[in-house]
């Protein structure tokens, strides 16, 4: 995946024929026609007051002194204005900011490149920047009709790109068909992107200068409007904050809480525009990055390397965005079915016999259990690929006890390799030593950092080498420890000295004139030297990159290792994670904040493309409450991934140590989820071959509702069940949104015929709301404790009717482990329709994994009178009930199987 070229990597040449490139050239040309800078400013709207080039609405202060504080002299010098406010001077408009036309590049003429057009961008007066880069090249590519590219680089010299294998545009686009325009500002040089359709600004890049120094790259836009997700990873809301904050984008290991850069780097945003549209933005570039939002509405990108790669996706609406930028960095792997069920962990289980023990513990209180864990505990010294002889000593055998009882095994794999082992004592030291496959200093020396083993060497995922060794050492361990996935921990990557056992060189790598909001104050805080070198680059460049890196690394060996679709879960990640892995958020504490805060968390990594996403149910740190874990385990039933993981030494909290009517309500909302995994499934096929998301903002499937853009208290499977939780401690009601259109209680069929409003709905604690929406049919299958059973138990069919008596649905079904079913049309795919009173089920693609299996139940909501007959496939059937208060109508007793057609029709 990685090649040493970037270029090679990045090259996104268009098919476009030449006859419609020069269309678009045109095209570009006749709206770039704009003359003068008072014209420009007033068609903006760009507040700038009349009287003076200082007197700029406050909102409007795009800061000049980002890098630096600086005193009202040195900033006049810059040729900035300087005009203090009352609130302070961080946290507010900057009180050194640039007035209108502030000097910066000048366009050169567009020239068609193979992409698209050209043109050079020369600064004629230097910036007030280092290493300042006088001449630029910016290319522009309109990839496809909603997908527009923009490229600014160093043509003379070239930069660090990053290697991400992005999709190429297609042949055949007809720019006419494009839903953007584009007008450039020459002098200062500015770009303006437009929706065609209703000339709505999207970007205007004028409203502050582009800066381009070695170590410090500037953009600042306009927003179409103050509703922007994203930026990630961050502990916030679904929708930010645009009063003069700033997000850091750099990977680092620190526990979740407000303002803090955390594990991963998505430099993603979208914009709901306020009618239903969006448009998304991606600037790939890894560097450390600062986002400046403030309430213009506006953004400032800083980033302290690579070049300028934006791609702006035109949507229309808010899954067109996902669904185009998810096209540029790759749609998400399917993951195993088993992957799915429940998940239990804890750094703290000891021995082998204490994990046993778990396991046992879970299945005599009859709690759904999938796979079973272990944290670094099982570790001889802590060094990864060796198991300890006392207390693990049996672990294979363990191992395969586990899989006898259909369970899977998950273990931790840090990146650290313990370094102090005497020689041929630790093979995959000295093997990793003698392949070379380690992260070096600046001098080329291994470098060592330190972490949980001690002193540690870090491979160097980017080195092909580095890449077969992994296999290996995954392969010598998976021969004696049959693991069924890994989960790479630690991966930003962390290490507990800063830079190395032997600092750092004072460089401007590890000092650049501009270092974002990090915590720890410094990039090497808490992780590698910026000057150490990797096999594609510095690790200043790709530190963001290590977690991917890793993730694509583990992924093949386990994939070459074990032959099936692999489990992967990567606390760090940078856009691409989600085709090889899935994510946790981390250690985030045992409290209602934190609970709350899991859903935009989960939310916006299905933005990012990584829909195989959850916190650690009951939560990781600190002690959890029985109140707290029951509803951390009701909502976790509705994170795509679920994972009841605790830290050492905390209470327990595995769903079995509470108290009887706690453990109900946990079972059964596990059990809940374990009925809906057919219908989780289908919607994990559908973000692998699609790009439709799981785990869904409500905005995203009702666009059109200003009440959908921000709740995030509430999100969807899918289009068509709804979640509504309890997050908060002693509350047994819920005030739910319910969308226009009826909704029915997933739990009675219980109908809500809402105008699109909110409801107070009972939440006793063991209740989560789930509601199915109009329309849909809900394939559901009858639970049992492993997925390998409940797999083979018969479905039942929950319709939810629309109010002229309508539903469907499908199943996505496969033997849940194979490479590439999909791809390899070895799958079947079922649809369900109701037309009034009467269901078809109709297998239209068959391809094994269905066999034997029947359909036992349909359940119907929103039926209005009692039927009085009822038949399968014209044979009349007994077992039917009706409920008149619920309009719940049930037929049981069925045994239809599920690879033929078949019908249940019932008189009115
Ligand atoms: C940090 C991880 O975030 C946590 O989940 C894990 O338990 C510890 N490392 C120990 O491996």
């Amino acid at each position: 995946m990685f090649k040493a070229n970037a270029h090679e990597d990045i090259d996104l040449r268009s098919r476009t024929d030449p006859k419609k490139r020069d269309q678009m050239q045109n095209n570009m040309k006749s709206s770039s026609s704009l003359s003068s800078n008072s014209e420009w400013n007033s068609e903006l709207s760009f507040r700038t007051l009349k009287n003076g080039k200082c007197e700029i609405a406050d909102e409007d202060r795009f800061d000049c002194a980002r890098d630096r504080a600086l005193s009202k002299a040195a900033c006049e010098e810059r040729g900035c204005c300087y005009i203090p406010l009352p609130q302070s001077r961080f946290g507010g408009p900057p009180w050194c900011f640039y007035p209108p036309s502030y000097p910066g590049y000048r366009m050169g003429p567009l020239a068609p490149t193979p992409r698209g057009q050209a043109a050079n961008l020369t600064r004629p007066v230097p910036s007030y920047l280092p290493g300042d880069i006088s001449v630029l090249q910016m290319e522009v590519m309109a990839e496809t009709a909603g997908r527009l590219h923009i490229a600014i680089r160093d043509p003379l010299s070239p930069r660090y790109e990053v290697p991400l294998p992005v999709d190429k545009p297609r042949e055949g686009f007809d720019v006419q068909n494009a839903l953007y325009s584009i007008e450039f500002q020459p002098h200062p040089f500015g770009f303006i992107v437009r929706r065609k359709s209703n000339g709505r600004v999207l970007l205007n890049t004028t409203v502050g200068p582009l800066l381009f120094a070695d170590q410090y790259l500037q953009l600042s836009t306009s927003l179409a409007s103050s509703v922007v997700s994203g930026l990630g990873e961050h502990y916030t809301p679904l929708v930010l904050d645009l009063n003069w904050t700033s997000v850091t984008l750099w990977n680092r290991d620190m526990a979740p809480h407000g303002s803090a850069n955390l594990y991963g780097s998505h430099p993603f945003y979208l914009v709901q525009e306020g009618d239903g549209q969006a448009y998304g933005v991606f600037l790939l570039n890894s560097n450390a990055m600062e986002v400046v939002l403030q309430p213009t509405p506006a953004l400032t990108w800083i980033t302290t390397g690579g070049i300028l790669d934006l791609y702006i996706f035109l949507g229309p609406d808010p899954h067109m965005v996902i669904q185009q930028y998810h096209r540029v960095i790759g749609y998400p792997m399917m993951p195993p079915y088993w992957s799915l069920g429940f998940h239990l962990c804890r750094w703290g289980y000891t021995s082998t016999n204490a994990t046993r023990a778990v396991v046992q513990q879970m299945r005599q209180a009859k709690f759904p259990l999938d796979v079973q864990w272990n944290d670094l505990d099982y570790a001889d010294k802590r060094r990864v690929f060796t198991f300890d002889p006392l207390r693990f000593g049996d672990l294979p055998q363990m191992v395969r006890e586990f899989h006898q009882q259909g369970l899977k095994y998950v273990l931790i794999l840090d990146p650290g390799i313990s370094s102090t082992s005497p020689p041929g004592t630790y093979k995959p030291f000295d093997e990793g030593q003698r392949r070379g496959v380690f992260i070096k200093n600046s001098t080329g020396q291994t470098l060592i950092g330190k972490v949980w083993p001690g002193p540690t060497a870090f491979p160097d995922f980017t080195n092909p080498q580095t890449r077969s060794w992994w296999e290996d050492c995954i392969r010598d361990f998976y021969e004696r420890v049959p693991v069924d996935g890994l989960w790479i921990d630690m991966n930003e990557p962390a290490s507990f000295v800063q830079g190395s056992v032997d600092g750092c060189p004072d460089t401007d790598l590890e000092k650049p004139p501009f270092v974002p909001g990090v915590i720890g104050g410094q990039l090497n805080s808490g992780t590698l030297c910026m000057s150490s070198l990797q096999n594609f680059s510095t690790h200043y460049n790709l530190h963001n990159l290590y977690g991917l890196t890793e993730a694509v690394a583990t992924h093949s060996a386990l994939l070459k290792v074990r032959g099936t679709r692999p489990f992967v879960l990567s606390r760090s990640s940078f856009p691409g994670l989600g085709r090889f892995s899935g994510h946790w958020t981390g250690d985030v504490r045992s409290d209602w904040e934190q609970l709350r805060y899991s859903i935009p968390a989960v939310l916006l990594f299905g933005l990012y493309g990584v829909p195989l996403v959850g916190a650690d149910v009951c939560g990781f740190g600190g002690d959890t409450t029985e109140e707290l874990c029951v509803r951390w385990t009701q909502l976790g039933a509705f994170y795509p991934f679920m994972r009841n993981h605790n830290d050492r030494p905390n209470a327990p909290q595995e769903p079995y140590v509470f108290g009887q009517e706690a453990q109900a309500a946990m079972r059964n909302a596990t059990m809940l989820r374990y009925s809906l995994l057919p219908f989780l499934y289908t919607l994990f096929h559908y973000a692998h071959t699609s790009a439709h998301t799981v785990a869904r903002a409500l905005f995203v499937e009702f666009p059109f509702d200003p009440h959908c853009q921000t709740i995030d208290r509430q999100f969807l499977w899918g289009s068509s069940l709804l979640i509504s939780p309890v997050l908060e401690q002693g509350t047994v009601e819920v005030a739910a949104y319910l969308p226009a259109g009826t909704w029915y209680s997933l739990h009675s069929g219980q109908p809500y015929y809402s105008k699109g409003q909110y409801l107070v709905l009972p939440a006793s604690l063991d209740t989560i709301n789930v509601h199915v929406r109009e329309g849909h049919i809900i394939p559901q299958q009858v639970p049992a404790l492993t997925t390998a059973v409940s797999r083979t138990n018969p479905f039942l069919l929950t319709v939810a009717l629309s109010s002229e008596g309508w539903a469907k649905g499908e199943l996505f079904w496969d033997d849940g482990e194979s490479l590439d079913t999909f791809e390899r049309a070895d799958y079947s795919r079922v649809i369900f329709i109701v037309s009034p009173s009467k269901l078809v089920s109709e297998p239209v693609i068959l391809n094994g994994a269905l066999d034997g299996l029947v359909v036992s139940e349909v359940r119907v909501f929103g039926v209005p009178t009692p039927p009085t007959a009822v038949w399968a496939n014209g044979q009349k059937v007994k077992d039917f009930t009706y409920h008149s208060e619920t309009r719940l109508f049930t037929v049981s007793g069925l045994a239809l199987p599920m690879t033929e057609v078949f019908t249940v029709q019932w008189s009115l």
